[in-house]
């Protein structure tokens, strides 16, 4: 099955070129000169949109436990709803419970998304518990294409590593050549600054960014800096939120460390403002580390366009307005943390294009381009190009959409972007070949989703 996407401009991180795509079977096989004369058994008419090479959202939680929970989409539907916004491969994190194996979660993670996925999926590993085998199963973690850990220096008695603990996990990390992604806040600060909230009674919504001041993350993301200095292991911030955080990664950067960060779409886009809603509104916001007051946002985007933010992910962790954030009402700790966003990562990424913030091809990269390579994916993803997999979307530029809850594809009751206004949309989709999206609905299905074993950073100097 051959397919020509014509007319188009494709749209790579390095450069934009109009050129028509040439797809047979999983793979791109050329870029014509447009207009060249071939016939294919599909033709894809991109006249007046972009092409560019298939989201990679390497920050998921599909089916995850928390709070006494699950996260609300499931891998089928949340990579539908991946897919839809034009993602084609995400990154999910399965995660170790303290006393059980790294390599039972990874069976377990299998079991979960093996034959689900509408798109193709890979795995980072929670270590939450360190200890002598959990450390040796890291190598086998490697060897099973899963070389990304993620530690928590937050919740305590949960995910929380003791600084101890993150050294000796870092070492394995340097001797195997896989990177650590760390949760940066100061757990053990923040569950005072709770534990004396809720006993002045002051329980709303609000207090969850009110208790986890962004001094408490740029203090966690120093700290985890020097680990990584002192261990020579590769440091990967997720999700990065405050102007603290960013300014150490910046200088850490500066002299040549490996230290990579990524942001996520709520920071660049909602604020402690969202967290403040009445009504328990603020619950639909309640995500780690908080959203931030606005002034954060402008480092935020300054940080994109000069690569001390390499990735934004969506942190894709959804819980349900109506039954799942209820649980903390009356008590703001205990609201699940996370916030949905899978399906918008590329438009609301694509508002930073509109606005003059950053440049086409960089929207391409952060989105695309350098997740692949800084997860081992490239070049048989992130980039439009011959020998590389099929995972292409038309974009439409000039198109407008409204987001919604009535309208978008995520297993959630509410969207954490309701009446935002979007210039651009996504026009049609593929998927190592196949058309999973196109004007006329969704035409994937669960199982066509590969896991990707993945090759180690490939960024790392
Ligand atoms: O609040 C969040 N971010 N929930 C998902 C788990 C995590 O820490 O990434
Ligand atoms: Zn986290
Ligand atoms: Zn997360
Ligand atoms: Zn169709």
């Amino acid at each position: 099955m051959s397919i020509l996407i014509k007319g188009g401009t494709v749209v790579n991180a390095t450069g934009a070129v109009a050129a028509d795509v040439l797809v047979d079977g999983e793979k791109i096989v050329a870029l014509l000169a447009p207009g060249f004369p071939l016939q294919a058994d599909e033709t894809i008419d991109a006249t007046g949109k972009y092409v560019i090479p298939g989201g990679i959202d390497g920050h998921t939680h599909m089916e995850m436990p928390f709070g006494g929970t699950f996260s609300a989409d499931s891998f089928e539907t949340g990579t539908i709803a991946a897919a839809w916004g034009g993602t084609t491969t995400i990154i999910d994190f399965a995660v170790q419970v303290k006393g059980t194996s790294l390599l039972s979660t990874l069976d377990k993670w299998h079991g979960k998304a093996d034959g689900n996925c509408a798109i193709d999926y890979g795995f980072h590993m929670i270590v939450s518990d360190v200890n002598d085998t959990s450390l040796k199963e890291m190598e086998s973690c490697v060897d099973a294409g899963v070389n990304t850990f993620k530690m928590f220096m937050a919740y305590p008695g949960v995910f929380y590593a003791t600084d101890g603990e993150i050294l000796r996990a870092m070492q394995k990390a340097r001797e195997t050549g896989s990177t650590i992604m760390m949760h940066a806040e100061n757990g053990i600060a923040i569950d005072q600054l709770v534990a004396q909230a809720l006993a002045q009674g002051r329980t709303d919504p609000v207090e969850h960014g009110l208790t986890r001041p962004a001094e408490l993350e740029g203090e966690a993301t120093s700290r985890a800096i020097t680990l990584a200095k002192v261990t020579g292991s590769p440091l990967y911030i997720v999700h990065l939120s405050a102007a603290q955080a960013l300014d150490a990664v910046t200088k850490a950067r500066d002299t040549g460390q490996n230290v990579f960060a990524e942001t996520c779409p709520q920071y660049l886009y909602l604020s402690l403002e969202d967290l403040a809603k009445p009504d328990f509104e603020g619950s639909k916001y309640v995500a780690s580390p908080p959203l931030r007051p606005k002034e954060h946002q402008t480092e935020l985007w300054r940080g994109l366009r000069t690569n001390d933010l390499s990735v934004v992910s969506t942190d894709h962790c959804p819980f349900c307005f109506k039954d799942q954030k209820e649980l903390g009402r009356g008590d703001f700790s205990k609201i699940p943390n996370g916030m949905p966003g899978v399906e918008h990562r590329i438009d609301l990424l694509h508002q930073g294009v509109v606005k003059g913030e950053i440049s086409l091809e960089r929207w391409v990269e952060i989105c695309s381009t350098t997740p692949a390579r800084m997860f081992g994916l490239h070049p048989r993803k992130g980039v439009v190009t011959p020998g590389a997999d099929a995972d292409i979307v038309v974009y439409d530029p000039s198109a407008t959409q409204v987001i919604s809850a009535a309208t978008h594809h995520m297993n959630v009751d509410y969207s954490a972007y309701e009446g935002m206004e979007i210039t651009g949309k996504v026009d049609t989709v593929l998927s190592r070949g196949r058309v999973v999206v196109d004007a006329g609905g969704f035409h994937g299905a669960p199982g066509h989703g590969k896991f990707l074993s993945r090759e180690l950073n490939q960024y790392l100097v």
